[in-house]
């Protein structure tokens, strides 16, 4: 999906940018030794049987000496694997706790995401900005790092936030709140996804992480702090939005409107995709997706808007103002 509206790579759990991704990689090559050495063992083994005791010419079609019951060979298949899920449980377990234990320092940046089906309300308190699907976060260094804390919490069904650079899943669950935390030491864009099946647009919940240098975040966040612009030609379209009903669900900051239900709007035109990821942010997708959303997101909760198509002209002509 990310590739189709080319926003970044794939992304792997082997390129982690984040200390729980490192952390979680650290341990996937201690596990998958040890199965690649019980891997190798076994079928060596195997291999070397079918070899050594093959059928040859002149067999006599006896059946071999038949061994029953082993103390030795019985207590070595038992203990060697419960010592190996042993240390599998206690590494996995170390790791964990080394990843949960980490406080939040005063530097730390503070977001709330929202599941929803099927997007992304992301919230940063502190800051006054609430924006959807694409996370924007600081770098943080070795010197001074500034590792940004979130909270998960879901407006509906179970989801799960998952970006695979920077750390491992959370469970996004309804009446109960998560928290996790990355520290991305590389500036880019990570892609995650949901990772937890939530409905009909499951695969249509792309999240993307833009890691910004310092200076570039401080202006970002001035940028989505300002209000709405008013273009003056852009009235029509403006008081089209205001009179038909996505005031109900959407806000833009400074107008009426100040719904919950759907993304913000006030900076709509910042973000790289509609849907969350389901096509890239043009003039274009942004009319049908007004028209009717499902025709780009089968499913969408957003209701077909049946307005005429001089007013669709004029409140996409609005919407592409909220820069
Ligand atoms: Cu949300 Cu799957």
């Amino acid at each position: 999906m990310a590739a189709a509206v080319g926003i970044a790579p794939t992304p792997s759990v082997f390129a982690p940018v984040s200390t729980p991704a490192f952390a979680i990689r650290e341990l996937s090559f201690l596990v998958l030794a040890i199965v690649t050495f019980i891997f190798v063992v076994v079928a060596g083994l195997t291999v070397y049987a079918i070899i050594r005791y093959r059928r040859r010419p002149g067999d006599d079609g006896r059946e071999p000496p038949q061994v029953y019951g082993s103390t030795q060979i019985e207590l070595a298949w038992t203990v060697v694997p419960f010592l190996i899920v042993i240390v599998l449980f206690l590494t996995t377990a170390r790791y964990i706790f080394a990843i949960e234990r980490h406080e939040a320092t005063p530097d730390a940046l503070e977001i709330t995401v929202v599941g929803n089906q099927w997007w992304w309300e992301i919230r940063y308190p502190r800051l006054g900005i609430v924006t959807a699907n694409e996370l924007h976060v600081p770098v943080s260094g070795a010197a001074r790092p500034t590792p940004t804390f979130i909270t998960l919490e879901s407006a509906d069904v179970i989801h799960s936030f998952w970006i695979p650079q920077l750390a491992g899943k959370t469970d996004v669950i309804p009446g109960k709140a998560n928290r996790m935390w990355i520290d991305p030491r590389t500036p880019g864009t990570y892609v995650g996804q949901c990772g937890e099946f939530c409905g009909l647009q499951h695969a249509g919940m792309l999240l993307t992480v833009t890691v910004h240098p310092k200076e570039e975040f401080a202006r970002w966040v001035a940028a989505q702090q300002a209000a709405a612009v008013d273009v003056p030609e852009a009235r029509a379209g403006r008081d089209v939005f205001t009179s038909v009903a996505c005031i109900n669900c959407h806000t833009v900051r400074g107008t009426p409107a100040n719904g919950v239900f759907g993304p913000d709007l006030t900076h709509l035109m910042s973000r790289a995709t509609l849907g969350a990821g389901v096509a890239p942010n043009t003039p274009e997708n942004l009319r049908a997706w007004v028209n009717d959303p499902a025709s780009l997101k089968p499913g969408a909760l957003m209701p077909a808007m049946k307005v005429s198509g001089d007013e669709l002209d004029q409140l996409v002509a609005y919407l592409v103002t909220l820069r």
